[in-house]
């Protein structure tokens, strides 16, 4: 109980330094890890099922498409094998290829990891119950932590999901040491399987980050609405506008919150000026080129194995193995 209490004030203290840090900057930002609260995680759930957010349907196109040959790259002989997803989620993909494994009888346990106990017992709860024979070990904690140790217990093959495109919301040195962290505590033979929204129509990209009906633009003003109801904020969210781009050259969507008016923001005991039209930065999703991401594997110690591709071609899932 107290040990809960405690994160939590270490947690908020983090948050509070980091928006404090972030709303100084010349250019002001705020990373979009704190969009991530129950409600926010909420609003990233409807995103998901929005027509005009295509990532989650083309990932699940590949899934459904390529579970048997995913399932014999996974396990070519039957053998038993860890499979490991980062960030938990709602499993609505994975349960996809969970079901494959099992239908193929190949013994596996599934090892979801994520900071919040509450969306594992969630995913604990609802697989469980859809598939009964599903051995589930979801551990509570830091991704690379759970790797140390599944470094040493080495006497299975490790596979690592990391889907949805997350790698996107890294800068380009943030997922070169992601993805080198990652394979500095793989063992030969051990998996990598990367989900990547890919170029594509810029018209498309910006849509799907734009929404007519303003729900990313809600996903935007609820890390302000979360500033206000846990660093004690007062943001007037109607004198903010989310405002999202995205540039061909660099495959980055950028979202930024801009101030629509000259404006002071108090939090805790400081206040923020905000210029008009003053944006702060929250978010950037990366999309890449095969050639881009290819590149990305090979400097962080990879080889490619497989492209599996949504018949669009919208988005790959990627399957890398280290270099000898
Ligand atoms: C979680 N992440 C991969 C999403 C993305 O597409 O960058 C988050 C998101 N932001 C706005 N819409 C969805």
């Amino acid at each position: 109980m107290f040990e809960t209490i405690e994160k939590e004030i270490v947690k908020n203290k983090q948050f509070l330094n980091d928006v404090i840090e972030g709303l100084s900057a010349d250019s002001k930002h705020i990373s979009s890890k704190y969009f991530y609260d129950k409600k926010g995680d909420a609003i990233f759930q409807q995103i998901m099922h929005m027509d005009e957010y295509y990532l989650t349907d083309a990932e699940l196109d590949i899934f459904q498409t390529h579970k048997c040959e995913i399932a014999k790259i996974f396990s070519p002989e039957k053998e038993p094998f860890n499979l490991i997803e980062f960030g938990a989620g709602d499993g609505m993909k994975t349960k996809v290829l969970l079901k494959e494994l099992l239908n193929h009888e190949i013994p596996f346990d599934y090892i979801p990891i994520d900071i919040s106990q509450n969306a594992l017992d969630q995913l604990n709860k609802s697989l469980t119950k859809e598939m009964p024979d599903l051995s589930f070990k979801g551990i509570q904690g830091d991704y690379f932590d759970v790797l140390n140790k599944l470094k040493e217990d080495n006497n299975k093959r490790n596979v690592i999901l990391f889907l949805g495109s997350n790698i996107g919301n890294f800068t380009n040195e943030e997922a070169l040491s992601f993805t080198s962290n990652i394979s500095g505590k793989l063992n030969p033979g051990d998996l990598l399987f990367i989900g990547v929204d890919l170029k594509k129509d810029p018209r498309k990209i910006l849509l799907a980050y734009n929404d007519p009906t303003g729900i990313t633009a809600e996903f935007n003003y609820n890390l302000l609405r979360r500033i206000n109801r846990e660093l004690g904020g007062n943001f007037d969210i109607d004198q903010f506008e989310h405002h999202p781009t995205y540039d061909p050259v660099t495959g980055e969507c950028k979202s930024a919150l801009l101030s629509k008016i000259d404006q002071e923001v108090a939090i805790d005991d400081q206040t923020f000026h905000f210029a008009k039209w003053e944006p702060i930065h929250t978010e950037i999703s990366r999309k890449y080129s095969l050639k881009q991401l290819h590149q990305l594997a090979n400097n962080a110690g990879f080889k490619v194995k497989i492209d599996l591709f949504d018949s669009n071609k919208y988005f790959v899932d990627s399957i890398w193995e280290i270099k000898d």
